[in-house]
Parts: C-alpha cells; sequence; structure tokens
C-alpha cells in the first residue's frame, strides 16, 4: 500500500504545479521554516518577492509583508495562510492621520517603516525596516524634517544611532516586543551571567540599554552566530529559535517573556499553519488584491528604500 503524502509532501506538490514559492519570516512556525524557499527578515523577503519569477508567491508571514509583495508583484498571485494575520504597528497607523499630518506639514519627509498598510506606503516618501531605517534616515538631505512612524522604540533608536534632531516620531508599537520588561532581562542576565543580550530596536529603551547588540530578526541571528559565547539573552519573537539554533548549533538561547501571555510569540504570525498553506495553494485563496491606484503609489517609496544599499 503506498502512505498518503505527508502534508508538507502535498505542500511541495502544490507548489510545483502553481510555479509558487514560499516565502517565510523567522516568526513562523518551525514547520512552515522547514518547507520554505526563502526564511528572513522584512527587508530580505521583500527584495526576494522583487526578483521573483514564477507565478505565485505564498506569503507566510503577516499582512503588511504580503502587501509588499504584491506591490512587487501585481501580475502575480501573492496569497497568505490567513488573512488575520495583522500587526498592531499597522494598527496603530492609520492612513487618515498620516494624510492629516501632509496636510499641516507639507514639507516633512515622511518615512516609514514597512510594519504599516498599504494605505499608509501610498502617502510615504521613503520605506525602511529595522535593518535599513538609519542607512535611509541619513539618506536623507538633513535640512528636512522627517516625521518617522508608527514604531515609537524603533524611532528613538534611530534618532539616537543618526544624532538627528528634525525627525517627529509616531507613537505606536509592538504588541510584543513593546511589553518587555526590563526587568525580567535583568533577572535573566543575573541567571545566565555568561550570556550576550541581543535584542531587536522594537524593544523599548530600557531594553535596548542592556543589549550588546541592537539588529534586524536576521542581524541578530547572523551576530550570534559570529560571537564566540556560547549563550544569549534574544529579546525579539521566540521563533527566531529555529534559525538561530540551524545557525548555530550547541549554542543556547533564552527567550525572556512578556507579562502580557508569559510568552514572546506574536499572535499575528502564529496564525499561518501548514493546513492553511495547503490550502491557500491549493485554492490560491485568501489571496492579495489591492487597487491599482494604491499599488502605483506604493510602488515608489518601497522601490526607493530596496534602492539604499
Ligand atoms: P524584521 O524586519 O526584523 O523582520 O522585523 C519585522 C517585525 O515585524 C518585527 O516584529
Ligand atoms: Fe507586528 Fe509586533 Fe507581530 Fe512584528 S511582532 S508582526 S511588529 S505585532
Amino acid at each position: 500500500m503506498v502512505a498518503a503524502p505527508t502534508l508538507a509532501e502535498e505542500i511541495l506538490q502544490l507548489k510545483a504545479r502553481r510555479r509558487a514559492v514560499i516565502l517565510a519570516h523567522h516568526y513562523q512556525e518551525p514547520e512552515i521554516q522547514e518547507i520554505a524557499d526563502s526564511i528572513g527578515d522584512s527587508l530580505e523577503l521583500a527584495r526576494a518577492a522583487q526578483k521573483f519569477e514564477g507565478d505565485v508567491i505564498a506569503f507566510c508571514g503577516v499582512r503588511f509583508m504580503a502587501e509588499t509583495a504584491k506591490v512587487l508583484n501585481p501580475q502575480r498571485t501573492v496569497t497568505l495562510p490567513d488573512l488575520n494575520a495583522g500587526c498592531s504597528l499597522v494598527d496603530s497607523c492609520p492612513a487618515e492621520a498620516v494624510r492629516a499630518f501632509r496636510r499641516r506639514h507639507p514639507g516633512h519627509v515622511i518615512v516609514s517603516y514597512i510594519n504599516t498598510s498599504v494605505e499608509v506606503k501610498a502617502e510615504s516618501d521613503i520605506l525602511c525596516t529595522s535593518r535599513n531605517a538609519a542607512a535611509i534616515v541619513n539618506s536623507i538631505p538633513p535640512e528636512k524634517p522627517i516625521l518617522f512612524l508608527p514604531d515609537i522604540n524603533l524611532g528613538n533608536f534611530v534618532k539616537k544611532q543618526t544624532g538627528r534632531q528634525n525627525m517627529q516620531i509616531w507613537q505606536g508599537a509592538c504588541i510584543v516586543h513593546a511589553t518587555f520588561p526590563g526587568r525580567r532581562l535583568a533577572a535573566a542576565r543575573a541567571e545566565h551571567p555568561g550570556a550576550l543580550v541581543a535584542a531587536h530596536p522594537e524593544c523599548p529603551g530600557e531594553v535596548l540599554r542592556m543589549a550588546d547588540f541592537i539588529g534586524s530578526t536576521s542581524a541578530i541571528i547572523d551576530w550570534c552566530a559570529k560571537q564566540s559565547a556560547e549563550e544569549f539573552i534574544v529579546m525579539t519573537e521566540s521563533g527566531v529559535r529555529y534559525s538561530l539554533e540551524k545557525q548555530s548549533p550547541g549554542k543556547r538561547f533564552y527567550f525572556v517573556a512578556n507579562e502580557n501571555c508569559n510568552c514572546s510569540e506574536c499572535p499575528y504570525m502564529k496564525l499561518n499553519t501548514l493546513e492553511k498553506l495547503r490550502d491557500c495553494l491549493e485554492t490560491l485563496r485568501p489571496s492579495i488584491e489591492l487597487p491599482p491606484d494604491i499599488i502605483e503609489r506604493a510602488r515608489v517609496p518601497i522601490e526607493r528604500m530596496l534602492a539604499v544599499r
């Protein structure tokens, strides 16, 4: 008797039939990362989407990432296993509020974190991610005032890194990183005195001040691999454990839970499952559909960001 294909095998068959690619963020469940064609942080995944040449992108991440892939591939199908995979930063920054700011401050350059809706991207001058935010801000002439949105912690970190004074910062926050308590990090450091601390810049200032390294998801993974230390306290979403252990076999990684859920997981990222991925490759639903004028306007700031190296 021939054994029925596993879910992973079904997905790989569907992927070949659909001429699809599976792009997965580091926060996805390990079983999704195992079958992905590319795993990355939000900048790496946007670059992977930019150079894609097949028919379908199955985006295992959150909606703003899939929307970015769609803007870069308007003629292709972009599916997201669960359309409810949102982001608190997106929710903190409605497009109408950005338009109102623009009307009041026509001279400001609007630098938007990629964690924004496609409508906000369409109102923006240039995008950034946690990986390139300082380089993007430094690419703007120093005399130009900036509105940086929507993450307050990343904004404060970039302001410090660049020394940029004429920069207003939106008051949005990530429900995962912004709630990591410095107190619990201090306790973890006392418990693991030999461990180095790596943090994502969406964490609060009190956490960033204790960090040995601050960087994007992939930058954290790469940095931990390069250090001679054997132990790390990692202040970001715990899905990164998969790539950390793959790239740094034998090293130990500790995650500090936040007080709301006593975990360090993004509830939006965890909505995607292998079953939903199989179904979306089968039916090509749900897919990301965007108005053509929004695609055209959002493409400009995305491509400006991708041009900055
Ligand atoms: P990265 O750009 O580091 O992947 O971050 C995306 C994100 O949503 C972090 O919470
Ligand atoms: Fe958004 Fe935070 Fe989840 Fe990242 S971890 S997708 S910033 S809610």
